[in-house]
């Protein structure tokens, strides 16, 4: 059986098809639909996944890891006893922790996955999502983007001509995703996101608002205090939930400091116009990104038939004022719960890949321009943003030297106006050149999960190279999968 998983930021979840063909969550063990994505060592023996360790965050900092999704791709490290961990690694444990309660509940052993990622996620991002479920020993049969599973858990029926608009506001990303139906085939017409705007920012500025007024009100300064800091954060994630539906609440954080007067308490009354006023920017940025992406796509709020709200940062009032403003026309669709509307849909294009569900056709986009730089050192784009993939592109490209074997192949991809190297493949050639005699040429493939692989071939002599662009930060190490996840297994998952 292939389950669905959303890994998320803050929450990650499994779903399924039942034996009615609807697709449902599946409780962990604690009888819980979202386990915090959130790992804890306890020792260098085992890991605690989910719920008690993100209660152990407060006590035990420095053996917690939050938020490994915002780090999926970069080349980062955790040190952890002593031992060194990148990001996949520490995914990885989340997803033993899915695979193990999935396989409880469904009673058999699970090992395949639809695996949601956000549709901005790049290259680097998705190799990094692939390698963890790999050392997780689950096969990933599609990677999923995260709005197009909203799409497929609203069931949206693909041959009437709408425009559909999914935001998908979680804990750490953003992501728009602006889809066509038409004939049976949803077609993705543009996609924005940033990774870096969700609910811990909305969190961060109640943080920032408590530090300031107990230093204001009682000259009590907590921004160094890690533990002190770790409650706060707790006591603003509550507040800001509770400001979804009652118009004021209490921070009341007992016994957080000493000062000459004995214990102190914080006790402050936040409300949500309040609120409203601290997050303006953040909802300015979010605003500022839904423009765009219609931009993008040459349409106008007007144009819009339905909006789809997905994530648990969709449902902060002041959120869904700015939706209704701009989009005093559309259906705005929010009936499914927005923390599992994304893992519902991964279900749903689970049963679509077992054949229990009719097949709908989605046809994806490139988000990211990919090219290589060329001997001038100028970018020389290969896939353009906003290709439906799967697809390819060739390219030809020469030497520049007389008396030369050799060209060196970078592959890079635009970022946010950035370029980001992806790779370097070095064609060696038998025969020596004249200067421009080369005929190479370089071909970008894009498979079904958004990955590349790059093909460099000498045309003249049919000498090909692949470029491994594959788990680029295992590789800078020169380590081997299977001997990483042997290494990995040694740890119990709890
Ligand atoms: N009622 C609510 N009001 C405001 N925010 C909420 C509410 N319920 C949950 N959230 C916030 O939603 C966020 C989690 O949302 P969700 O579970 O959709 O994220 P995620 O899937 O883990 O993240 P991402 O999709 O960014 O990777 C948290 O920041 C949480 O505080
Ligand atoms: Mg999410």
């Amino acid at each position: 059986m292939i389950v669905g998983i959303d890994f998320g930021t803050v929450n990650s979840s499994v779903s399924f098809i039942d034996d009615d063909l609807k697709p449902q969550i599946i409780v962990n063990e604690r009888g819980v639909r979202l386990t915090p994505s959130v790992v804890y060592f306890k020792n260098s023996e085992e890991v605690i996944v989910g719920e008690i360790a993100k209660s152990q965050r407060l006590v035990k900092p420095e053996q917690t890891i939050l938020l490994v999704k915002r780090k999926i791709g970069e080349d980062y490290k955790y040190n952890i006893f002593e031992c060194e961990y990148s990001p996949p690694e520490i995914a990885s444990f989340i997803f033993r922790k899915l695979k193990q309660y999935a396989s409880d509940y469904l009673n058999k052993e699970i090992n395949q996955a639809v695996i949601t990622v956000p549709a901005y996620f790049d290259d680097n991002q998705r190799q990094g999502v692939l390698l963890a479920a790999k050392l997780a020993g689950m096969e990933v049969v599609k990677l999923l983007n995260e709005p197009t599973a909203a799409a497929l858990a609203y069931n949206l029926d693909p041959t009437i001509d709408q425009n559909v608009l999914v935001l998908d506001f979680g804990g750490g990303t953003f992501d728009l995703t602006l889809l066509n139906s038409h004939n049976g085939i949803y077609k993705v017409l543009s996609t924005k996101g940033n990774t870096n705007l969700g609910g811990i920012d909305f969190d961060k500025v109640i943080v920032d608002w408590i530090l300031d007024t107990i230093k204001k009100k009682d000259g009590i300064d907590l921004s160094n205090d890690t533990v002190a800091l770790q409650q706060i954060w707790n006591a603003a994630e509550k507040a800001k939930i509770d400001l979804s539906s009652v118009e004021e609440t209490n921070i009341v954080i007992p016994y957080i400091a000493i000062n000459e007067n004995g214990p102190y308490h914080i006790n402050i009354t936040l409300t949500r116009g309040r609120f409203e006023n601290l997050s303006i920017n953040l909802l300015f940025k979010a605003k500022k990104l839904i423009l765009e992406v219609l931009k993008d796509a040459n349409l106008t709020p007007d144009q819009i038939d339905k909006v789809i709200l997905a994530g648990g940062t969709s449902r902060i009032p002041a959120f869904k004022k700015t939706i209704k403003n701009i989009f005093e026309k559309s259906e705005i669709l929010g009936t499914i719960n927005p923390d599992e509307v994304v893992a519902l849909g991964a279900a749903v294009q689970a049963g679509i890949i077992e054949g229990k569900l009719q097949n709908i056709e989605l046809k994806d986009i490139v988000s990211h321009t990919l090219g290589i730089l060329n001997d001038d050192g100028q970018f020389v784009p290969i896939i353009e943003k906003g290709t439906f993939y799967p697809t390819s592109s060739t390219k030809m490209f020469t030497n520049t030297r007389d008396n030369q074997n050799s060209v060196i192949i970078k592959v890079l991809q635009e970022h946010n106006d950035n370029l980001i190297e992806l790779g370097n493949l070095e064609y060696v050639s038998e025969f020596y050149w004249r200067k421009e005699e080369a005929n190479i040429s370089v071909t970008f493939y894009i498979d079904i999960n958004g990955v590349l692989k790059v093909i460099a071939e000498d045309l003249d002599h049919g000498n090909k190279k692949e470029l491994n662009l594959k788990n680029p930060f295992l590789e800078l190490r020169n380590i081997n999968i299977e001997e990483k996840k042997k290494f990995l297994e040694k740890i119990n998952v709890l």
